[in-house]
């Protein structure tokens, strides 16, 4: 049995859990900050790194209290290292290697988005690798080949805006707020998601690569007018706003679905994994449950509790790589990239 305290600090949660071998989810205490960011309509790096600085050790002493288990009791400190904002994932980093040091446990540097990807086997009784999996958040739209959690391999990505981002972005566009995502699902409900014929990036050329800048170009001048980026949002009715909200939605699902199902093929696989932020969306849950039920491919969606950041996905993904023989130093870094580079060169 392995106890893994998870920490994740890369944007906007503060989160700590705790979690035994990948699957048994004692605790996972999520402090979000989206009060503090609402009224900017965004991230601001400085003030969430700040709430990760004075929050991070009551949010991880509630993660091991609720789990009701000690220091002493934990076997491994896994931690979001990358990517993210670097001046977030150093608070998150540095308390991950004073804790593994103090208790002389190993660390394990977590790639955040492959625990997106893997994140989905949190509530599976056997890992459902190998298998293609999409990520769609605030951060990235990717398309991973998941041979199992060590090896990770990118298939596709967006050459511009995340998924998530766009709907942050159309949802300021319509005045609907921040957190974007869940605001353009509800203005959806009362909308058509036939109203407005917006594009569908990348769609024809079979590329699994995604661009979602364009359709949000789109939507600014359908609100405001052909190269104009103010002015019309006063004109809108509800109605109209709805119908833009739901039609935005309709056709970015439209390609996350098409692109996953593109994916599997291309793969030669039968199994497709969800994970991210934009997994917590309902339309696109249903979408690919659809898909993947016509094309007989086995699909496993991350619980919504493990969609939007979380560190039961990061403790999960920290014993999925220990179980593979992996262990970080403890002159492991943040970086901002998903790559390996360093920020700052010894
Ligand atoms: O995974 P996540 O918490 O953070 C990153 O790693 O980026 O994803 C956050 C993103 C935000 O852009 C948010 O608007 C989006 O997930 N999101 C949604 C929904 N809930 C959150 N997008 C669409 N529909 C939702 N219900
Ligand atoms: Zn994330």
């Amino acid at each position: 049995m392995m106890t893994v305290l998870g920490i994740e600090t890369s944007c906007d949660e503060t989160s700590a859990a705790v979690v035994i071998d990948g699957r048994d989810v004692r605790s996972n205490v999520v402090l979000s900050q989206v009060d503090l960011h609402g009224k900017y309509g965004g991230v601001v790096p400085e003030i969430a790194s700040r709430a990760h600085l004075e929050t991070f050790d009551q949010v991880i002493a509630a993660a091991l209290a609720d789990a009701g288990v000690s220091l002493d009791e934990i076997d491994a400190v896994a931690v979001s290292s990358r990517p993210g904002l670097v001046i977030c994932l150093v608070i998150g980093v540095t308390a991950a290697k004073a804790l593994a040091w103090s208790i002389g446990k190993p660390l394990l540097a977590v790639n955040h988005v492959h625990a997106h990807v893997t994140s989905p086997a949190i509530t599976l009784a056997d890992a459902p690798w190998p298998a293609v999996a999409v990520v769609v958040s605030g951060g990235h739209t990717s398309l991973y080949h998941l041979r199992d959690p060590a090896r990770i391999e990118l298939m596709g990505a967006t050459t511009d805006d995340a998924c998530g981002e766009a709907f942050d972005k159309v949802s300021s566009i319509l005045g609907l707020g921040y957190p974007g995502g869940p605001a353009i699902e509800q203005a959806a409900t009362k909308g058509n998601p036939q109203a407005i014929d917006f594009p569908r990036a990348m769609l024809k050329r079979g590329s699994l690569d995604f661009s979602f800048s364009g359709i949000k170009t789109a939507v600014l001048y359908h609100v405001h007018g052909y190269g104009k980026t103010s002015g019309g949002l006063e004109k809108l009715s509800g109605g109209k706003s709805a119908d833009i909200a739901a039609s935005f939605q309709a056709a970015v699902i439209d390609v996350l679905v098409k692109k996953s199902m593109l994916a599997v093929a291309q793969a030669g696989g039968d199994t497709l994994l969800a994970g991210g932020g934009v997994l917590a969306n309902s339309v696109l849950r249903g979408g690919l449950q659809n898909a993947c039920a016509n094309a007989g491919i086995a699909l496993h969606l991350a619980d919504r509790a493990y969609c939007t950041d979380n560190a039961a996905m990061i403790a999960a993904h920290g014993y999925h790589l220990l179980q593979a023989g992996h262990v970080s130093q403890l002159n492991e870094d943040a970086h901002s990239a998903e790559t390996n580079e360093l920020i700052f060169a010894p």
